[in-house]
Formats: C-alpha cells, sequence, structure tokens
C-alpha cells in the first residue's frame, strides 16, 4: 500500500534502536499494549469502552499515528481504554487476521453491551487526530447514571435502599465523561445520579449551594457525606470506596490507587471525606423531601454493639490497640462530639494512606461495655480509652473536652508511645485456650524479642518510621487549609494542559 522506500526506511531506523522492532509503544507509553491472549479479559470483557490500534511496527502512517494516539490515551486516562496490539507478532497474527484486519492501522471501538454479552465491535474512520479519537471514544461510554429529577428523586432513593448512592449536582445538562467512568466503576456497587441545579426540591432536600457538589448516601441510615477534594477521577473514586469497593478492572492509569485504598478501608475504623472546614458540613436538611441525610464531613465510625464482637475487636489476647469511645447515646451531645473528632481523625488517616488503630463507638447499653467500664473504674457520661489487650495496657483520655484538637493530640501521644500506660486488670483479655501463643500472656512480663519487635513494628511504632512521622502530623494539623479548602467549583489542574476537557465532572 505504502511506497516502498518509505517502509524500507522506518525498517532501517527501527532496527537501529534496540528493542523496537517489537513494538511502537513503549512501557511507559499511556497506550496499553495488548496481546491477542489478554484481548478478551482486557479489552472484551472490560466494563469501559476500549479503542484498540491494530498496527505494524514497520508501517509508517501507524508510527505517524503514534504522538497523537498517545496524546488521545492520556486524555482518555481513567476514563476509556486506549490499547494497541501488534500484528507482525507472530502471536497475534491470527487474532488480527479473525477481527477483519486488512491494513495498518486500523482502529475499533469496542463497546461493552449493557447488562453484559459480546461488545459492539466498530470501525473508527474519523480523522487521526487526538481530539477526534477521544470525541469518539467518549461518545461511546455507556452511561449508567440516572438522571434525577425532583419528581424521581423518592424514587430514586428508595430503589435499593441498602444500595449506596451518590448524586452529583450540577449546573451542567449533560453528564460528563468522568462521571460515567465512575459509575461504570461502582456499576453494582454505588448508584451514581445526576441531578441539575433546576431541580429544586432535590437541591433544597440536601442544602446543596454550589455546583458541582458530589454527596454520598453510604446507605441505610447512615448520613450524607459531602464530598469537597479535588475534582479528579483518582480522588474522587477514593472518597466514593468509603461506601464501596470499585470494580476490579479499571483503565490501567488510575486502577492502582483505588486498590491500595480497599485495603486501607478494612484497617482503619472509617474512611470519610474531606476537610473539617466545610461549611456545608453543618447544614440541616429541609423537611420537604424524605432524605436520609443529615451532611456531616465524616463517616462514623463503627459501633460495637454486643459484647461478643468487643471481645472479638479489642479483648482477645491478641488483639492489638483499639480506641473505644463508651456513650450514653450517639444522640447525646458530648458524645456527638467526641465521635465527631473520632471520626474526622480516622478520615485523615485514610486519606492519607497512614495506618491508625480501629476506633469503635460502644454505646454503653452494650453490656460488655458496662463489664469493661466498672473494671477500669470509669464513670464519666462520655469515656474514651486506647486498649490493647495483646500488650495488655490501656490510656484513658482524660480532657474533659472533647473537640478536635485535643482527641488529636492524644491519639499522636498514643502513637508515638507516650504519656500513661495502665495495666490491664486481670480478667479483661480473653484467653484462647486453643492457641496458647506466645501472644497469650499478655501482662506486663517483658515480651521475648522476636514478639516485642514485631509489636513495636505493627502498631506503636509506625511514627518513629520516617514516612508517618510525628512531624509529618503535625504539618497536617498547621495546613489543612491549604490542602482542604480546595474550592470544588474551581477548574482542575489538569484542564490546563489538556485540550480536551473531559476529565471534569
Ligand atoms: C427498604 O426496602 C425494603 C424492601 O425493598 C423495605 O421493606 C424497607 O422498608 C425499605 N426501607 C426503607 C428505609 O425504606
Ligand atoms: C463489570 O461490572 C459488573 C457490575 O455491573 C461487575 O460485577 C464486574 O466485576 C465488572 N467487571 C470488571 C472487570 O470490573
Amino acid at each position: 500500500m505504502h511506497h516502498p522506500t518509505l517502509c524500507a526506511l522506518a525498517v532501517g531506523v527501527l532496527s537501529a534502536l534496540p528493542g523496537a522492532q517489537a513494538a511502537i509503544y513503549t512501557k511507559s507509553s499511556p497506550v496499553l499494549q495488548v496481546e491477542a491472549k489478554d484481548y478478551d479479559r482486557l479489552i472484551a470483557k472490560s466494563n469501559y469502552t476500549s479503542i484498540v490500534e491494530f498496527y505494524a511496527p514497520w508501517c509508517g502512517h501507524c508510527q505517524n499515528l503514534k504522538p497523537a494516539y498517545e496524546k488521545a490515551a492520556k486524555n482518555l486516562a481513567g476514563l476509556a481504554n486506549v490499547a494497541a496490539i501488534d500484528c507482525d507478532d507472530d502471536a497475534n497474527k491470527p487474532f488480527c487476521g479473525s477481527m477483519g484486519v486488512k491494513g495498518f492501522p486500523t482502529l475499533k471501538i469496542v463497546r461493552p453491551k449493557k447488562g453484559g454479552g459480546k461488545p459492539m465491535v466498530e470501525d473508527y474512520n474519523g480523522q487521526r487526530t487526538a481530539s477526534a479519537i477521544v470525541e469518539a471514544v467518549v461518545q461511546r461510554i455507556n452511561n449508567n447514571v440516572v438522571k434525577l429529577e425532583d419528581k424521581n428523586l423518592d424514587k430514586f432513593l428508595s430503589d435499593k435502599n441498602d444500595t449506596a448512592k451518590a448524586i452529583l449536582f450540577t449546573d451542567k445538562g449533560t453528564t460528563s465523561a468522568l462521571l460515567k467512568s465512575i459509575a461504570i466503576d461502582f456499576s453494582d456497587v454505588i448508584t451514581i445520579g445526576q441531578a441539575r441545579n433546576k431541580e429544586a426540591k432535590t437541591v433544597q432536600a440536601f442544602g446543596v449551594e454550589k455546583f458541582p457538589t458530589l454527596v454520598l448516601l453510604p446507605g441505610g441510615d447512615a448520613p450524607g457525606i459531602v464530598y469537597d477534594g479535588e475534582l479528579k477521577k483518582e480522588a474522587l473514586v477514593k472518597f466514593l470506596s468509603q461506601a464501596g469497593e470499585p470494580n476490579p478492572t479499571s483503565p490501567p492509569a488510575k486502577s492502582k490507587a483505588a486498590k491500595k485504598e480497599k485495603k486501607d478501608s478494612k484497617s482503619s475504623s472509617s474512611k470519610t471525606t474531606t476537610s473539617e472546614t466545610s461549611s456545608a458540613t453543618t447544614e440541616s436538611q429541609s423537611e420537604t423531601v424524605k432524605a436520609p441525610v443529615i451532611v456531616e464531613t465524616a463517616l462514623p465510625i463503627p459501633t460495637i454493639n454486643t459484647p461478643e464482637k468487643l471481645i472479638k475487636e479489642c479483648l482477645t489476647a491478641k488483639s492489638h490497640t483499639c480506641v473505644l469511645a463508651f456513650v450514653p447515646s450517639s444522640e447525646d451531645e458530648k458524645a456527638k462530639g467526641a465521635l465527631a473528632s473520632l471520626a474526622e481523625l480516622a478520615f485523615k488517616y485514610a486519606q492519607s494512606k497512614r495506618h491508625l488503630f480501629p476506633f469503635y463507638e460502644v454505646p454503653k447499653s452494650n453490656e460488655g461495655a458496662a463489664s469493661l467500664l466498672k473494671a477500669l473504674d470509669l464513670s464519666g457520661d462520655v469515656e474514651i480509652i486506647a486498649i490493647n489487650a495483646r500488650r495488655g495496657w490501656w490510656r484513658h483520655y482524660e480532657a474533659t473536652d472533647f473537640d478536635h484538637v485535643s482527641v488529636e493530640s492524644w491519639i499522636d501521644a498514643i502513637r508515638l508511645s507516650e504519656g500513661v500506660k495502665k495495666k490491664l486488670p486481670e480478667g479483661i483479655v480473653a484467653i484462647s485456650v486453643e492457641e496458647p501463643t506466645p501472644a497469650a500472656t499478655p501482662e506486663e512480663a517483658p515480651e521475648p524479642t522476636p514478639d516485642a519487635t514485631e509489636s513495636v513494628s505493627s502498631e506503636e511504632a509506625t511514627p518513629v518510621t520516617p514516612e508517618p512521622s510525628s512531624t509529618d502530623a503535625a504539618k497536617e494539623t498547621v495546613e489543612p487549609d491549604a490542602t482542604q479548602t480546595t474550592d470544588p467549583t474551581a477548574e482542575p489542574e489538569t484542564a490546563a494542559e489538556t485540550p480536551i476537557k473531559h476529565e471534569e465532572l
């Protein structure tokens, strides 16, 4: 098809580059290199729309396409798969043939069918520019976002009422590729809705005053949470992940962070939104719609309701540090303050992906709570303790104020192993009979070295390691404004460097 000298020249240039013969796109390219054997998994079964380039390394038009294609891949990162298959590779040849590829490059758009089944495949014959490619792909991203109007708000909220939901309030009439991609990430996990600013009842029901605003409804009776972090995919996914893990496959560039998050969500008690400074946080909701929402910044910390659970989580001979907030009821004013401080702190750690021991709310009506408090001789309305059954100590939060700063400095002291540890009275730790491991002797006796090192590194030593150091924590408290008061209405910074703004909400 091409002038023979062009091909010959291309071959010559490529041969001069070690290893370049095999593929046009390097490992670090934003273009996903796919082999025939991976096509099914990465493309055909993806929940994302993909564009696939079938190419041969020696083909000049393929080389010419590379810059535009890589640019398109960057623009579509997190929104769609941009892939390439080297049809010159013997392993891929039969597959390329079976896809009807007759010349290079051939571009095909692969769009998943809603509800599963074979994807739809169509040739892309448009211009070979980044913007034309991006537009064509974006138009074919499946839209699972529910259009939310005043008249269907009640239905939206009551449908699958135990499933988490998120609503984007926007002044735009169209749904962004970014929101569509998020709905794909969380399909069957979080129902994503979009409400326009003119849907007055809905807007009012959630007390939304600026656009865009994203509200997460974790499900059940849990209060809604307003997002006020960066309007970028990674941060948004992370925020939503507190209500449920995204589906496993995301386009390559953005999937790692989301996965890592999942692990964190298990170890720390709750993962929650952004800043404590949000003005939206304290707004109460109008009564016009029975929206399950009192907008707060942080997801509540988990509750321990039974003595069995208390033992399981915190009082076995193997239990690591737990922070327990004993409260008369979560409606109590003092309790509210204490629980909010803990929730915000847990959020802060989750945000920065740092390990922190779990926090639990323990209603005093829980019999386990009553006997533990009695054994520790605690009688205040609201009591917070840290307890490490494995090592046989506990600490009491002695300040009378449960504000954020005091609670945080107490937690910091625990992390740094500063301050007074008290010895746990006998009979509190549930010693497991079947497993007489060394850890089953948690009393103050000096521990054998290996065990000591192990438990030190797993908990209290965390602040000693360079990364989550106390200075780090201090910095965070000093400078929250710089990072946390990001105005969600501001344009994402990436917009400047990318002419195509599909990464915006
Ligand atoms: C949730 O849905 C179930 C059945 O679909 C219903 O029985 C229950 O009352 C609903 N709960 C709320 C809070 O609407
Ligand atoms: C695709 O979405 C479905 C839910 O609709 C989910 O169960 C599945 O895990 C997703 N697949 C991938 C590869 O993410």
